[in-house]
């Protein structure tokens, strides 16, 4: 056992399988108490049972460390609320939030229906939401705490997971926008575009040709997790982690302006005036698409049409 997180009290959602499950035993592993969420659903988010969380927290308390299980809904204000109160109630303070719960549920944006489009956003999004909300709260009052999220490089956009790439791109603003709003409160927010090998990953439609282990991704979780990731000053970022390979994701910024001379604007004057001057900035995916496409039907995947 090292003591990266001697301490402190982390809640982790998703904890039951996968990312979740490594960055809870290695936050554990690390001196931390933890919560360990796991609505314990299949990867649509379907059949619920609360076994998985529970079998999680064996495993801790098993290699010495402690935890305690929440099979609750994180999609749900009251199932992120009560990740918090999990915390407070068994251990009394909270330190840090993981947010990894994630479902999919693919489909070409064309065929998706409300029914495919809105669990996904609930889970990944709100659910991101819900716990940050409820752990901000006790995080000011203490003036401490780490908020990380859950991305994908997908927020790039993706082929036919339209709702998973939208909800990861919700992710990262709320990120961003919890690392502002917090900053004056010591509080610091990250988020993790990780790569690795899960039930989730194993349905990609490409070759990955970067990908790590759960226990790479929960390393990284860890540092962010640390005082000394708060030390060196780390919020508001995002980071891949997929096996040898950690990267920084740049902000959002405007790439390239102009300005032209006397005021108003037509479409007329926009199509003389855009291209030679601000122009576009090439989308990487794009070129990937034929690709992509090629692995997919290799795949024979029903649900991607
Ligand atoms: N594996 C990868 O390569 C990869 C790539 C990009 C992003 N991600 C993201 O990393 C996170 C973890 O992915 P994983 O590969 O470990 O997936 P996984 O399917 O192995 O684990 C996800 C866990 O979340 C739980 N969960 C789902 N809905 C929930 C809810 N409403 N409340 C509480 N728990 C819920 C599931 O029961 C499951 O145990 C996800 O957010 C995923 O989108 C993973």
């Amino acid at each position: 056992m090292g003591n990266f997180l001697a301490g402190k009290v982390i809640a982790v959602t998703g904890a039951g399988r996968g990312i979740g499950r490594a960055v809870a035993l290695g936050a554990a592993a690390e001196g931390a108490r933890v919560v360990v969420n796991d609505y314990g659903v299949s990867m649509d988010g379907g059949s619920p049972t609360s076994e998985i969380a529970e079998s999680v927290v064996k495993e801790v308390t098993a290699a010495g460390g402690e935890a305690v299980a929440v099979a609750d809904d994180i999609s749900t204000m009251a199932g992120g609320q009560r990740v918090v109160d999990a915390a407070l109630t068994s251990y009394g303070r909270l330190d840090g939030v993981v947010c990894v719960a994630g479902i999919l549920r693919e489909r070409m944006l064309f065929n998706m229906s409300e029914d495919e489009w809105d669990p996904v956003i609930a889970t990944h999004l709100k659910g991101t939401f819900t716990v940050f909300r409820a752990a901000s709260a006790v995080m000011r009052q203490q003036r401490a705490g780490t908020l990380i999220g859950f991305t994908s490089g997908n927020h790039q956009g993706s082929v036919s997971q339209a709702n998973y790439s939208a909800a990861k791109g919700g992710v990262i603003s709320l990120v961003r926008s919890a690392a502002l709003g917090l900053h004056k409160y010591g509080v610091t927010a990250n988020a993790v575009a990780p790569v690795a090998r899960t039930r989730m990953s194993a349905n990609v439609p490409m070759e990955l040709t970067e990908i790590g282990e759960p226990e790479d991704v929960a390393a990284l979780v860890v540092y962010l997790l640390s005082d000394r990731a708060r030390e060196q000053g780390i919020t508001g970022q995002v980071y891949t982690i997929a096996g040898p390979k950690i990267a920084v994701w740049a902000q959002p910024r405007e790439l390239r302006s102009a300005y032209a001379e006397g005021a108003g604007w037509t479409p007329e004057r926009i199509a003389q005036f855009l291209p030679g001057s601000v122009g576009v900035d090439p989308m990487p995916m794009l070129s990937q698409v034929a690709g992509m496409e090629l692995a997919a039907a290799r795949r024979d995947r029903p649900n991607a049409r």
